[in-house]
């Protein structure tokens, strides 16, 4: 059997040029962009991956014109009303990653409701990155820390990576063992930072709402296809 990765983390990219190509609206390439997250996310769930962790939106997004980011808030309040009964049907527990002080009341309430409804379900974890920027993980878990050091509830001496990991927003995931970005551009966009530190990586030019099973499929063999070593020569001298 294939090695199949426990934690695949994705940037999904290539919305608005999807569009472009087809001479449709920014809108319409962010919607079809939800249609294939969903199908993504059942064909992750159906062969069995654990952990799932979509970047859906940077906290450099907030930057771009303010029409685009409004179509962009509404669609993610659309797409959780619309699906969460399903993700719930199918075992799949959701949560939510990244800075929620932008975010609308309205939303914050459907993914608190959304976390909580799917909080016992042990198929799929699926972690959604939204507002998210790894930068602001890495202070928001300095901040936490320093909090826990004042209070006395740590000490200098506890600080050490594990400890430090447990304060930051994938405190209950392993790592990613593959990230995968779509669009064709080959840079991180301030995704996952400190998790990816020793995750296959795969880039492909594909467009977002152009990745299907089979695209999928492609990547889970070029994971299945690479030799972890973690730093660790196995070859003796
Ligand atoms: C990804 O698609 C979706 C988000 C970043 C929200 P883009 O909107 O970045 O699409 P391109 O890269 O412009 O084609
Ligand atoms: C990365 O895509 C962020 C998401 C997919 C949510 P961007 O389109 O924002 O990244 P850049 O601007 O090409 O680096
Ligand atoms: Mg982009």
């Amino acid at each position: 059997m294939k090695i199949k990765p426990e934690h695949i983390a994705i940037i999904m990219d290539g919305n608005g040029r999807w569009a472009k190509n087809l001479n449709k609206s920014r809108r319409y390439g962010h919607q079809q962009g939800a249609s294939s997250a969903k199908n993504i996310v059942k064909e992750a769930s159906s062969i069995g991956v654990k952990y799932l962790t979509l970047y859906a939106f940077s906290t450099e997004n907030w930057g771009r014109p303010s029409k685009e980011v409004e179509l962009l808030m509404r669609l993610f309040l659309e797409t959780l009303e619309k699906e969460i009964d399903e993700l719930n049907e199918n075992n799949v527990r959701i949560r939510f990653i990244g800075d929620r002080k932008n975010l609308k009341d309205k939303l914050i309430t459907k993914i608190n409701n959304a976390e909580s409804i799917t909080k016992n379900n042990n198929g799929l974890k699926l972690y959604v990155a939204l507002a998210y920027g790894a930068k602001w993980d890495i202070v928001n878990a300095v901040t936490n820390i320093f909090h826990e050091l004042e209070k006395g509830m740590l000490t200098k001496e506890d600080i050490d990576e594990i400890t430090f990991s447990k304060f930051l927003q994938l405190k209950d995931a392993p790592d990613p063992d593959l990230l995968i970005r779509t669009g064709g551009e080959k840079r991180i966009s301030n995704f996952l930072l400190w998790n990816i530190a020793y995750s296959e990586l795969y880039f492909c030019d594909c467009l977002w709402p152009d990745f299907d099973k089979n695209e999928f499929e492609r990547a889970l063999e070029f994971f299945a296809s690479r030799k972890r070593r973690f730093g660790v020569s196995t070859k003796s001298c």
